[in-house]
């Protein structure tokens, strides 16, 4: 479900034309819908309705504090995987008792902070990381809450780079030896083991994955139990996918109808950490065609945003959606094309040997379903600027980040004498 479509031929976020906001910002940008963005959140919300939780917006999806903030009013928390998203998540106002801390690799310095700040607890994913938590917290006279991230072993059915919860990825304890990682963390000075957690991976447009990885947790937890370990909070991670093309994936209410009867049965609550259906397809990136060009009999669309702005079709090979923003009238040509950017590696590309309508030069695209690992992911390669953000809401619009500037690339370089 979103919020973009065409009104008089010209498509429009809510009421507002993504042709007022090029004119005006300039392209490339990215252009998120508040609408759709509380939307999704609330339908989220309200599937897991019957069980006491905490829903965690995965902050590394898009982290625009001017979103973060949206979400955070209508009453989300965050899972965060850095000193960075921790201050992004509080300067958006999140409470920190509602914020949870993932990462294979926590520093020194970002432990301190987290402890600091007092967030809920850290999603531990080693040994040694637990007790780095331990003697940090020892040291600065604080608790520190802990779950530890197990690793269920469950296939999600998804792109390589994005499954996390298989034995041979970085992610998380075995559940081999978990059990006996939450003995040496109970017998901790400084921890209260509170929770556990899990994320399986991204994109899962598949019920029985995250059934699968449900039940394996809980009969962990019953372990738990057993000796004696009483945890307060699950944490059963993200990764509901979206539509990107044709995916058909389950809806929160399905998904929900599917683990909620035995989560309720546990007596604590369940953390859920969505990034992607929250966000994905309340964004589109909007880009403008600087050429069109032949060669050896194909067609290339050359735009002004690169896989710095969108790196998702050159690093998964992920399908986005391209539409004009002018509907095309009848009988308007459809070419295959490949639409590229202007940086200097084969690459990059935002679409490949793909069906289009002809665009003309100077025309704008969309790139549909780019809210989530769009601007999160995008970098200054090749030295372009990073690009402008913009919230819809109705028939207005706001710049949440502005689009930088030629000496925002060269801050903190220094030359040398
Ligand atoms: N929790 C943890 C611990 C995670 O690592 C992630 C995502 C999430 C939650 C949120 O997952 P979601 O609900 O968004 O699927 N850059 C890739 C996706 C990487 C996901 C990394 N972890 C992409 O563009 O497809």
């Amino acid at each position: 479900m979103h919020d973009f479509q065409f009104l008089n031929g010209v498509l429009h976020c809510e009421e507002t034309s993504l042709e007022k906001v090029a004119r005006e910002v300039g392209t490339p940008f990215y252009c998120y819908g508040r609408r759709t963005l509380l939307s999704h959140y609330n339908v989220y919300a309200e599937a897991f309705r019957e069980i006491p939780n905490i829903i965690c917006y995965a902050v590394k999806a898009n982290s625009n504090i001017g979103l973060l903030h949206e979400l955070v009013k209508e009453g989300a928390g965050c899972d965060i995987v850095s000193g960075g998203e921790l201050f992004r998540a509080l300067k958006a106002g999140c409470d920190p008792k509602k914020i949870v801390y993932a990462g294979v690799g926590k520093s020194a310095e970002e432990i301190e902070y987290a402890l600091k700040t007092g967030i809920l607890m850290f999603n531990a994913e080693s040994s040694q990381e637990l007790f780095a938590i331990d003697t940090i917290a020892g040291r600065l006279g604080k608790r520190a809450g802990v779950a530890l991230r197990v690793n269920p072993d469950v296939d999600p059915k998804t792109h390589p780079y994005i499954s996390t919860g298989l034995k041979k990825n970085k992610f998380g304890i075995s559940m081999a030896t978990a059990l006996e990682e939450y003995r040496l963390a109970s017998r901790m000075d400084n921890v209260d083991v509170i929770g556990i957690h899990q994320h399986i991976g991204s994109q899962i447009t598949q019920i029985s994955p995250f059934v699968d990885a449900v039940d394996r947790l809980l009969a962990f937890v019953e372990k738990l139990r057993e000796i004696n370990i009483r945890i307060k909070y699950i944490d059963v991670g993200g990764g509901l996918g979206i539509t990107y093309k044709d995916e058909a994936p389950p809806l929160p209410k399905e998904l929900a109808r599917e683990i909620v009867p035995t989560l309720k049965k546990q007596a604590c609550t369940i953390i859920f950490e969505p990034g992607r259906v929250i966000v994905g397809n309340a964004g589109v990136m909007v880009t403008k065609v600087l050429y069109a060009k032949m060669n050896e009999g194909k067609t290339f669309y050359v735009v002004d945003a690169g896989m710095n702005d969108l790196v998702r079709p050159s690093l998964y090979q992920a399908h986005q959606e391209i539409q004009p923003l002018h509907q095309p009238s009848l009988g308007r040509e459809k070419v295959e094309a490949d639409i590229v950017g202007p940086i200097c590696e084969s690459g990059d590309f935002l679409a490949k040997d793909r069906v289009v309508p002809e665009f003309k030069q100077g025309e704008l695209m969309a790139v549909m379903g780019a809210g989530a690992y769009g601007f999160s992911m995008s970098s200054n390669y090749n030295s372009r600027r990073r690009v402008a953000e913009v919230l819809v809401a109705g028939d207005r619009y706001h710049v949440i980040r502005e689009r930088e500037t030629w000496d925002d690339l060269i801050r903190g370089e220094k030359m040398v004498d």
